[in-house]
C-alpha cells in the first residue's frame, strides 16, 4: 500500500453527527402527540381538540403535534396556578431553594437530551444547544436557587406579584423559559408559561423534569399554542403580571391590552444592535466578535450585533477579512458538531429576511454572500454582509432577525456614537478598542441596557439583560430580575402575606433511640487527607448520658501547622474558582449531607440529649450550606462614584487562609457556618471543632470527601483548643481568625495574632446561632476585603 492511500485529499473536517436517538424515542414514547402541563399533570391532548404541528426546520418536516391552547385550558392553569401560589410563597425561600436546586440538577442529568431536542426543535447547531443554551439554563436555575434561599434576608418587606403569565419566542426556547421561570418562582410567585408555537419541545420536556423533581403540583403551567393562547393569558383576569418576549409589535399590543388592569408588565423585544470598531481595535478578534454576534443562532438574536459600525480607516481591511472568514462558515445540519450556522426557524421567517433584503437591494445596497451554496432542504439562509447603507435605510432600522448584518463608517467618536444611537431600539451594543478609556468614555454614552467591551453576545444569570427604549423594559437575570417579580408587602395587590419567621422542620422524636453505641476512631482531615495526629494520642469524647462516645485524633502544634500548610496550598486555585463552582460544591456539600440527615440528627441528639433540638439544629445547618451556597456568586462588589473621570470597582476579595475556633455548643451548625461562609468567598480554612462534640466534624469530612470540595480547602484538626489554638492565632500563614470558642480565649487570640496584624473577628456571645440571626452578609464581610481599582476614562 502506497502511503497516499492513507492520506485524505483534503484537511477540511469531516461530518460529526450526533446521534437524535434518545430524543425521538423520548417523542415517539408519546405518540408525537403532546397537551399541556397543568397542575402537576402532563395531559395527554384531547381526542378531537385543535392541535398544531411541531417541524424540524433542517427538514421542513413535522415531527410531533402540540396542542392548541384554548381559553378554557388557559384558565384552568391560571387557576391552578393560583392554587399553588400560597403555599409556595409560604413553605419559605429555603424550601423553594431545594426545589430550584432539584430542578437545576434533574436538567444537569438530562443536559444532552435538552440540547438534541432543542436542535431538532429551533434548527441550532448542537454545538450552541449543547455548550451554550442548556449550560445557560441550567445556571439560570442554580443561581435562583440562591436567590430563593436568600428571599427573605435580602427582600424583607417584599411579597410576590402572584401568577405571573409569561410568553416567549422560538429563538432560545429553553433559555427564555428558565429567565422567565427560575427568578418568578425563587420569589414565591407561581407561572403559566406558553412557549413559542415553533419550539415548545423543550419546555414540555422541562414540564416533565418538574414533576420528576417533585416541584408541587401548579407552581409551573405550561400550555402550548401560537399568538391567540397568548392573548388568552394577557387578557386573563386573575393573571396578576405579564413577562413578555418577543417582537416589539405584540410587546405593543400586550401593553395595550393590559393599560388600566393593575397588571405588572415587563417586556423584552427587538432591537438593531451596534456594533462599533474603532480604529486600534484587534480587527482579528473584531471578526470573530462578528461570527458571534450576527451568525451566532443564525442571527435569530435579540441583541444580534447587526450594525457594524467601524472606523473609516480600517473598514476596507475588516470588510476583507471579514469575507475570508465568511468563506469558512459551515452551515448544515444542526445535529452536526462541525457546523457553525444552522436552520432558520420557520419559512415565515425566512421570508422576512429574504424580503427584508431585497428591500435593501432595491434601496441601494451591495449584498455580498460566500460562494457556497446553503443546503436545499429544510429552511437555511447564508451569512450575509450588505454595504453601501444609509442609516436611514431599511436594512440599517428594521430587525431582520436573521444572519444578516450591515457594514457602516464613522470618522470621528461622536459620530460613531450618534450613529449607535440613530435607532429605535435599545437593547445592546458592543465596543472594539485596544484602548480602555476609550471603551469607557463611549460605553456609557450608547443608550442600551448593556454593552459589552471586546466581546459581544456574553450572558449570565448573575447581569441584568433588558432594554431601553423601544426594546422594552424591566430585566431579567441579576438582582434586578427579581425586582420584577416582588412588589412591597403596603401595595395591596400581593396575593400572600409575608411570612414573619422562617419554617421549622418537623420534630419527629424518636423513643428507640440507642444512646449507647461507640463509634469508630476519627481522625484529623488534612489536606483532603484522614491523617493520624503527630501526638499519637487520641482523646475519648463522652456523650450526653457519660457514655463514650468514640475517640478522636489529639492534634498539636505541627498538626496545625501542617493544616494551615494545605490550606495555604489551595488557597489560589480555590479563589480561582468562579463563584458559580463554588456555589456548585456548597450545593453538592449539602445535598450529601442531607442524604444522611439521620445519622448525623443521631449524633446530634445523643450529644445534646435532645432529638427535637437536634432535628433543628441539622435543618438549619443545611439550609445555611444553602445560603452560603447561594453567596457564592452574589456577593458582589460595587462601583463608586468618584469625581474625577474614572469608574472606581470596588471589588471583594478572599482573606486568603481562615483559622476558625468552633464553640461547644451546636457544634455542626457551627462548623457549617464557621466554614461554610470563608469558602464560598474563596478563602480556605483551618478549623478546631467544638471541643465537646468534635465526632460531628469528622463525620463531616467524609461529607466533604464526597462532594468535590478541593484537597486542603477544608482542614480540621481535633484536640484541645488550649494546645491548638495559640498556634493557629500565632501563624503567619493565616490571614484571618475567627474566634467563637471560649470567651476566655479572646485576649490571647488577638495578643498572638499581631504578628501578622491578621484580621480577628471575636464572635458574638450569643445569638448568632439563632436560624433567624446567624449567617449572612456579616460572614461574609469578615471573609472578605475590598480593592477598589481606579480605571479613567475620556477620549
Ligand atoms: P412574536 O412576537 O409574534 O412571538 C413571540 C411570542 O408571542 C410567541 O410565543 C407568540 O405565540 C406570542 N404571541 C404572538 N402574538 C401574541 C399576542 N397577540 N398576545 C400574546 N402573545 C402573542 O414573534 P414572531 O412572530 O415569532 O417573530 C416576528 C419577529 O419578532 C421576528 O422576526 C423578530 O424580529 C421579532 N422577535 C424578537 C424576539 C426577541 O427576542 N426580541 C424573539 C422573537 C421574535
Amino acid at each position: 500500500m502506497n502511503r497516499s492511500d492513507l492520506t485524505p485529499d483534503t484537511l477540511t473536517y469531516g461530518p460529526a453527527p450526533e446521534s437524535a436517538e434518545r430524543a425521538l424515542a423520548w417523542i415517539a414514547k408519546r405518540d408525537g402527540r403532546f397537551g399541556h402541563f397543568i397542575g402537576g399533570e402532563s395531559e395527554p391532548p384531547v381526542e378531537g381538540e385543535q392541535t398544531f404541528s411541531v417541524l424540524n426546520p433542517a427538514t421542513g418536516k413535522p415531527y410531533a403535534q402540540a396542542s392548541l391552547g384554548t381559553a378554557a385550558d388557559v384558565d384552568r392553569a391560571v387557576r391552578a396556578a393560583r392554587k399553588a401560589q400560597p403555599s409556595w410563597w409560604k413553605i419559605g425561600g429555603h424550601a423553594r431553594a431545594r426545589h430550584l436546586y432539584a430542578i437545576t440538577r434533574h436538567m444537569q442529568r438530562n443536559s444532552r437530551l435538552f440540547a438534541v431536542l432543542e436542535s431538532i426543535d429551533n434548527g441550532k447547531p448542537v454545538r450552541e444547544s449543547r455548550d451554550i443554551d442548556i449550560p445557560l439554563a441550567i445556571r439560570h436555575f442554580s443561581h435562583h436557587a440562591g436567590w430563593a434561599a436568600l428571599t427573605e434576608s435580602e427582600f424583607a418587606g417584599r411579597t410576590p406579584v402572584g401568577v405571573c403569565g409569561q410568553i416567549i419566542p422560538w429563538n432560545f426556547p429553553l433559555l427564555m423559559l428558565a429567565w422567565k421561570v427560575a427568578p418568578a418562582i425563587a420569589t414565591g410567585n407561581t407561572v403559566v408559561l406558553k412557549p413559542a408555537e415553533h419550539t415548545p419541545m423543550t419546555a414540555l420536556l422541562f414540564a416533565e423534569t418538574c414533576a420528576e423533581a417533585g416541584l408541587p403540583p401548579g407552581v409551573v403551567n405550561i400550555v402550548t399554542g401560537d399568538g391567540g393562547t397568548g392573548a388568552e393569558i394577557v387578557g386573563h383576569a386573575d393573571v396578576d403580571k405579564i413577562a413578555f418576549t418577543g417582537s416589539t409589535s405584540v410587546g405593543r399590543e400586550i401593553r395595550r391590552r393590559t393599560a388600566g388592569t393593575k397588571k405588572r408588565l415587563t417586556l423584552e423585544l427587538g432591537g438593531k444592535s451596534p456594533f462599533l470598531v474603532f480604529d486600534d481595535a484587534d480587527l482579528d478578534s473584531v471578526v470573530e466578535g462578528v461570527v458571534d454576534a450576527i451568525w451566532f443562532n443564525q442571527g435569530q438574536v435579540c441583541c444580534a450585533g447587526s450594525r457594524i459600525l467601524v472606523h473609516e480607516g480600517v473598514a476596507a481591511k475588516l470588510e476583507a477579512k471579514l469575507r475570508v472568514r465568511m468563506e469558512k462558515l459551515r452551515m448544515g445540519d444542526p445535529l452536526d458538531k462541525a457546523i457553525d450556522m444552522g436552520a432558520i426557524v420557520a419559512p415565515v421567517q425566512l421570508e422576512r429576511i429574504e424580503r427584508l433584503v431585497a428591500q435593501g437591494r432595491s434601496e441601494g445596497a451591495e449584498v455580498w454572500q460566500p460562494s457556497w451554496s446553503a443546503p436545499e432542504d429544510g429552511w437555511f439562509y447564508p451569512p450575509t454582509l450588505c454595504t453601501r447603507v444609509a442609516s436611514a435605510d431599511t436594512l440599517a432600522q428594521v430587525e431582520i432577525f436573521g444572519p444578516v448584518v450591515v457594514l457602516m463608517t464613522f470618522r470621528s467618536h461622536r459620530e460613531a456614537v450618534a450613529l449607535a444611537n440613530d435607532t429605535r431600539y435599545g437593547l445592546a451594543a458592543s465596543v472594539w478598542t485596544e484602548n480602555v478609556n476609550l471603551a469607557l468614555d463611549v460605553a456609557p454614552k450608547i443608550k442600551a441596557g448593556t454593552v459589552w467591551v471586546n466581546c459581544t453576545n456574553v450572558f449570565d444569570a448573575a447581569a441584568g439583560f433588558g432594554g431601553y427604549r423601544e426594546s422594552g423594559f424591566g430585566r431579567e437575570g441579576g438582582r434586578e430580575g427579581l425586582e420584577e417579580y416582588l412588589r412591597p408587602e403596603w401595595d395591596g395587590r400581593g396575593s400572600s402575606g409575608q411570612r414573619k419567621r422562617l419554617p421549622r422542620d418537623p420534630v419527629t422524636p424518636d423513643p428507640a433511640f440507642d444512646h449507647g453505641r461507640i463509634d469508630r476512631t476519627a481522625k484529623l482531615y488534612v489536606g483532603g487527607r484522614q491523617v493520624r495526629p503527630d501526638s499519637g494520642y487520641s482523646l475519648t469524647v463522652p456523650g450526653g448520658n457519660g457514655t463514650p462516645l468514640g475517640q478522636v485524633g489529639r492534634g498539636n502544634r505541627k498538626d496545625v501547622r501542617n493544616a494551615v500548610e494545605a490550606a495555604r496550598r489551595a488557597q489560589p486555585g480555590w479563589a480561582d474558582a468562579t463563584g458559580y463552582n463554588r456555589a456548585q460544591i456548597l450545593y453538592f456539600v449539602a445535598e450529601n449531607l442531607d442524604a444522611r440527615r439521620e445519622e448525623f440528627v443521631e449524633r446530634l441528639a445523643v450529644i445534646s440529649g435532645r432529638r427535637d433540638d437536634a432535628n433543628r439544629e441539622f435543618a438549619e445547618s443545611v439550609r445555611r450550606l444553602f445560603s452560603c451556597a447561594a453567596w457564592a456568586d452574589k456577593w458582589e462588589g460595587r462601583v463608586h462614584h468618584t469625581p474625577y473621570r474614572n469608574v472606581t470597582l470596588a471589588m471583594r476579595e478572599p482573606m486568603g487562609t481562615v483559622g476558625v475556633s468552633c464553640p461547644r455548643e451546636r457544634p455542626l451548625l457551627a462548623l457549617i457556618s464557621l466554614v461554610a461562609h470563608p469558602l464560598a468567598v474563596g478563602n480556605t480554612v483551618v478549623a478546631l471543632p467544638s471541643e465537646d462534640a468534635p465526632l460531628v466534624a469528622t463525620d463531616l469530612y467524609q461529607v466533604l470527601d464526597t462532594s468535590d470540595v478541593p484537597a486542603g480547602t477544608v482542614n480540621i484538626v481535633t484536640g484541645h483548643h488550649a494546645e491548638t489554638l495559640p498556634t493557629l492565632a500565632e501563624h503567619d500563614g493565616v490571614e484571618a481568625l475567627w474566634h467563637f470558642g471560649d470567651a476566655g480565649a479572646a485576649r490571647m487570640v488577638e495578643e498572638a495574632s499581631v504578628g501578622n496584624l491578621k484580621r480577628t473577628w471575636i464572635g458574638p456571645a450569643r445569638d448568632w446561632l439563632d436560624p433567624d440571626q446567624g449567617g449572612g452578609p456579616e460572614f461574609l464581610h469578615q471573609a472578605t476585603q475590598v480593592k477598589n481599582i481606579w480605571v479613567p476614562y475620556g477620549a
